[in-house]
């Protein structure tokens, strides 16, 4: 197997960190990756925000779980009351990647980016995991005043459509979830 195929391999969502920092130049590298992921007309239409600053993180992970306590959906707030839920499980660095919305393609590029982003982190030795609250947070008027208010602010006419945290692992690289064999079909 080549070094590519053994990284995607590798990639797993980790969700406990140590406080470790990422460093610049490993940061370098997955950024890297991410902007060469393709885009629909090479539009490259988003935007990395990348946050090192715990405190930051720390106000930002509060807000998503006090706005999911509070939410109307019983099925957001069923996860977050559950005991230990972490938005971001305390990773020492988030890459949040926006789009304009009215690109060809925004969710699709910012996937790919992050996808790209996931796996050359993952061939670093460095574990990450999507945090969907983030961006299910984001979506919402009271989620975008808080972005705004904590100074994260996204250029016009952008829309949050890929974040994960990213650092160590501090419990040993996670073993591989089950993952389905039946989801091909080959037509020759
Ligand atoms: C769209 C999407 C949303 C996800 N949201 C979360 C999330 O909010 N929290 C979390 O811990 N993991 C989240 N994950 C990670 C998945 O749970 C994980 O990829 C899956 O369990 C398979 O494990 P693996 O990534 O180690 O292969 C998300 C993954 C995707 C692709």
């Amino acid at each position: 197997m080549n070094e590519t195929i053994t990284s995607i391999l590798k990639r797993r969502s980790v969700r406990e960190y140590s406080t470790k920092a990422v460093a610049q130049t490993e940061l370098d590298q997955i950024l890297e990756a991410g902007r060469n992921a393709p885009t629909a007309m090479n539009q490259q239409p988003w935007h990395f925000t990348v946050i090192r600053n715990p405190e930051l993180r720390r106000k930002l992970e509060e807000q998503c779980k006090t706005a999911f306590l509070e939410s109307s959906n019983e099925a957001l707030r069923d996860v977050a009351s559950q005991e230990g839920f972490s938005v971001f499980y305390q990773a020492p660095l988030l890459i949040l990647v926006s789009a304009d919305r009215t690109a060809l393609a925004p969710q699709y590029d910012s996937t790919l980016a992050m996808g790209n982003m996931m796996v050359a982190a993952a061939s670093l030795g460095i574990g990450s995991c999507w945090t969907h609250a983030a961006i299910l947070f984001h979506a919402t008027t009271r989620g975008k005043d808080a972005y705004r208010e904590l100074g994260i602010v996204l250029p016009e006419h952008h829309e949050l459509y890929a974040a994960a945290g990213f650092g160590y692992p501090s419990g040993g690289w996670p073993e591989t979830p089950p993952k389905r064999a039946d989801c091909v079909t080959i037509m020759e």
